[in-house]
């Protein structure tokens, strides 16, 4: 593994290793145990979008590995006034040991990894978000004990989250079953990529994608850069939310995540929020770990 692109790139065994790696990171990081596995390196942090999470937990999780993390905005970097990102790549990898970019367009990220010379971590993009999933299976598989057999539902926007969701979901043996209103499918890629998993299912219904699930995810009905968009998602979207009704169908022991942040009584009411709160800030925490866990393997 010399990236983190996307999950396609990981293989079940690279995915589980990450998990085990993360969860003793924080086995050590909770128990004061020093794990400076990269003393003396620098991330650099590109962010064309906004992030509470993403910024802190890889900023803090560097700084815990021993190494130390520059956030770069994209409005200040030459980037932000058209400096082509094949020249930022070759430069940037002159001077520090990893790239994380934020960014919209997933080619943007496979180009500083064609172009750079050093490991590149995907941080989010209109396409996925692999560091959020894998802190999402890993917050699974503490809750669980297990991932492999796990019924996962999704429901709403088939955005970055959702083709994530798919891809880990399945590469680690869950079913996956995803409700999305017409016109708002995960990406074609993804949908191809399933089609050797027939424990994929694509609903219409919330509900019907709920039934018997052992863990239920949403995401904001418009993602950053759709902002434009929000009024006409708003009824485009209308049911696509995680409530008692839908809680009702799930198992009754079934986890609610949420990678944050959440627009209360849109895509989730803010009962079962509240209720899975627990859970949906364990989620938030394993960013840290999980992230670390990837620098280490990707840097160390
Ligand atoms: N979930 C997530 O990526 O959060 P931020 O946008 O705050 O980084
Ligand atoms: N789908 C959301 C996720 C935010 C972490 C977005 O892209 O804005």
């Amino acid at each position: 593994m010399k990236h983190l692109l996307k999950l396609q790139d990981l293989t079940t065994e690279e995915i589980t290793d990450i998990l085990n790696l993360a969860d003793q990171l924080k086995y050590e990081q909770k128990h004061g145990i020093p794990h400076n596995h990269l003393k003396g390196k620098t991330l650099g942090m590109i962010f064309e979008k906004a992030s509470t999470r993403t910024r802190v937990s890889f900023e803090t999780g560097m700084y815990q590995l021993g190494g130390c993390a520059l956030f770069l905005s994209s409005s200040e970097l030459q980037i932000g006034r058209g400096e082509p990102v094949e020249d930022t790549a070759r430069v940037l990898s002159r001077y520090i040991d990893g790239i994380m970019i934020r960014t919209f367009a997933q080619e943007e990220v496979e180009k500083l990894a064609e172009y750079g010379t050093i490991p590149i971590i995907n941080g989010l993009t209109d396409y996925c978000h692999p560091c959020q999933v894998l802190a999402d299976l890993m917050t699974v598989r503490e809750y669980k004990n297990k991932l492999d057999g796990l019924k996962m539902c999704y429901i709403g926007d088939g955005n970055n989250m959702a083709n994530s969701l798919i891809v880990g979901g399945l590469k680690v043996g869950m079913d996956v079953t995803v409700a999305c209103p017409e016109g708002y499918y995960p990406d074609n890629t993804v949908l191809d990529f399933t089609k050797s998993y027939p424990n994929f299912k694509l609903v219409n219904d919330p509900k019907t994608a709920a039934a018997d699930a052992d863990v239920l995810f949403t995401d904001v009905w418009a993602s950053m850069g759709q902002e434009g968009e929000a009024e006409k998602r708003k009824i485009a979207f209308k049911g696509y939310q995680i409530n008692d009704e839908v809680m009702a169908v799930a198992k009754p022991d079934a986890m609610v995540m949420h990678c944050l942040p959440a627009h209360r009584e849109e895509e989730i009411t803010a009962k079962v929020f509240e209720e899975h709160a627990a859970e949906i800030f364990d989620e938030a925490e394993n960013r840290l770990h999980a992230q670390k866990a990837v620098m280490v393997k990707l840097m160390a």
